[in-house]
């Protein structure tokens, strides 16, 4: 039985497409915990494209489950969460030009600063998460760095342009999730994941937790926002 994490930034980037104070991103998390949403998860970034520090804030103030901070491995935001204080806290790349999160983090790459940023935020009592491509070998570096958790990154596998190619890309999630769970990591996964693509998922009762946005935000435009996350949790605990 999987649980469903609500990423509400797209709340958040709609309000500040207008510079104004509305949607709140707090009462969606609010809606979404209601729902039966496990987590709420936001990515602070570096730019405050839309998650601002006020949301951290009030978030971990009102929410009720678990909160869960993307954030890159750069000091600014290390200081913030070890402030802050969420349950968890999950290191992703960051680039200013990018639309979203792009690729996995490459952990192999630079294992001393990962290994000295997990050892911050646990010393700041905080559960460290690593999201990365479907890869056994960044499943690896990820343990090896002090992870507790590997968020296996899916947007591959969703943007698969025909079911051969998706079939091919699942395989590799496949795979990473089979190395993680030899390794006694827990594992989450997502990205780019919808109502439709999840369902595949199901044959993998060693993932825990689905984090979610932009497929909960944009039906929640149309049927609301209790309903859209109801809908997913539906889908998810049967996996
Ligand atoms: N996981 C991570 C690490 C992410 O950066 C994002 C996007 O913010 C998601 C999951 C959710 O992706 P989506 O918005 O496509 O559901």
């Amino acid at each position: 039985m999987a649980r469903l994490a609500v990423n509400v930034d797209h709340v958040a980037t709609v309000r500040e497409a207008r510079g104004i104070d509305e949607p709140d991103p707090v009462l969606a998390a609010g809606l979404a915990e209601l729902a039966g949403a496990e987590c709420i998860i936001c990515h602070l970034r570096e730019d405050r494209r839309h998650i601002q520090d006020r949301d951290l804030r009030l978030l971990r103030e009102t929410v009720k489950t678990r909160l869960n901070l993307e954030m890159a491995a750069v000091d600014e935001i290390v200081e913030i969460a070890c402030t802050i204080k969420p349950n968890l806290c999950t290191l992703v790349p960051e680039r200013r030009e990018e639309l979203t999160t792009e690729g996995g983090l490459d952990v192999i790459a630079r294992p001393g600063l990962y290994t000295k940023v997990v050892e911050r935020l646990k010393q700041a009592g905080i559960n460290v998460s690593f999201f990365i491509d479907p890869d056994p070998d960044q499943v690896k570096a990820s343990r090896d760095c002090g992870g507790d958790i590997v968020e296996i990154h899916t947007g591959h596998y969703s943007e698969a342009r025909s079911e051969p190619e998706a079939q091919e890309r699942f395989k590799a999630i496949v795979q990473a999730v089979e190395a993680a769970h030899k390794l006694e990591l827990r594992i989450s996964a997502g990205h780019g994941l919808n109502y439709v693509n999840i369902k595949r998922f199901r044959v993998l009762p060693q993932i825990e937790e689905y984090s979610i946005g932009h497929s909960i935000v944009a039906r929640a435009v149309i049927v609301g926002f209790e309903r859209a996350v109801r809908e997913m949790v539906e889908l998810v605990k049967d996996f």
